[in-house]
């Protein structure tokens, strides 16, 4: 009988510190989650050193209780699989540092995992019967995307966004209009008392692409803010998610043209929206297949780091000691 593989995950790119083990890539025997949060929600958004400081102090606790939960030995363990980029340096180090000593220490292979590889990853252990090609719809805090995913360990990149990323914008409108951080649940709850009837402007090329601009909508937002200090921030919300939805979506129409693939999945903390999702909902009645991840596992953590690393180890891929952190590091 064919032995189980299970991959532990190790993540800590931004400010959440998280361990999880999963069983063949597909099934979570635990998802621990440690976010701080609470913590950098005071200053507006998350400061580098203070991420890195938490992460040190939640890392061994979180790596304690995961193996308690999950009820593995450590020598069953196949791989060591954490997140070594991109995100903030000195908050990669923490997990990329202790999964060198854990795997060294237990003598267990160091796999890394790209970390937006695990966003797409989140879609495998939501949907078990899904496999390669499809596209995936990558939009998170750091990262907006449109990736061809050719198989589980080959991608493409056919748009990006050019300036900032889908979640940053969310995220700084919030900040702005007064909503606190992180801002994106925060926008999506308010536009939801509100009406889409504010004009914005949508940034197009002069040439054909799949890349995205959302600095402009966002700074024309901030601008209509400062101007009419009583504006109704509610269908201030309304109509920059709208605006923002429908940039997405024409350059997803476009991409499944270009590509002819009709398989598409989301990733990454935007696409719990409420309103992107009921958005992708109409463009499944156009004989379109989207999937969504579980809403949990669309912002980071470590079971989708985990099931990306078991592709990377059924792979053959194996890294050294001398792995290092790659803040910037691409698909
Ligand atoms: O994927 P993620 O947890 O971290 C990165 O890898 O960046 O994404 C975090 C981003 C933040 O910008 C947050 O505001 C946004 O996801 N977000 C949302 C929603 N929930 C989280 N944006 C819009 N609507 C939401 N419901």
């Amino acid at each position: 009988m064919k032995k189980d593989i299970l991959t532990l995950g190790i993540e800590s790119s931004c400010d959440e510190t998280s361990v999880s083990i999963v069983k063949n890539g597909r099934e979570v025997l635990c998802n621990i989650i440690d976010t701080q949060i609470p913590i950098h929600e005071k200053y507006g958004g998350v400061v580098p050193e203070i991420a890195s400081r938490n992460h040190i102090e939640a890392i061994s606790r979180v790596m304690k209780k995961a193996l308690e939960e999950a009820k593995v030995k450590i020598s069953d363990i196949d791989a060591i699989t954490p997140t070594y980029g991109p995100g903030l340096v000195g908050a990669l180090l923490v997990g990329l540092s202790y999964a060198k000593a854990f795997a060294f220490a237990n003598h267990i292979p160091l796999v890394g995992v790209n970390h937006i590889q695990g966003h797409i990853a989140a879609n495998y252990l939501t949907y078990k019967e899904l496999e390669p090609p499809f596209l995936c719809i990558m939009m998170s805090g750091g990262n907006t995307q449109i990736i061809q995913v050719k198989s589980y360990i080959e991608f493409e990149v056919l748009g990006k966004t050019r300036d900032d990323a889908i979640g940053e914008a969310f995220d700084k409108v919030a900040r702005v209009i007064g909503l606190g951080y992180p801002g994106g649940p925060k926008v999506d709850k308010l536009a939801q008392e509100g009406q889409a009837n504010i004009e914005l402007p949508k940034t197009h090329f002069e040439e054909e692409t799949l890349d995205f601009s959302f600095s402009g909508i966002k700074t024309a937002v901030i601008n209509l803010n400062h101007k009419i200090p009583n504006i109704n921030h509610a269908d201030l919300c309304a109509s920059f998610q709208k605006i923002v939805t429908e940039t997405l979506m024409e350059n997803v129409e476009k991409a499944v043209q270009k590509t002819g693939i009709q398989t598409i999945t989301l990733a990454g903390g935007v696409s719990c929206n409420s309103y992107i999702r009921k958005e992708f909902l109409e463009f499944e009645k156009k004989g379109n297949k989207v999937y969504m991840p579980d809403l949990k596992l669309c912002t980071d953590n470590a079971a989708m780091i985990a099931s990306a690393g078991y592709y990377n180890y059924i792979s053959g891929k194996r890294d050294s000691l001398d792995l290092n952190a790659i803040p910037n590091l691409k698909l």
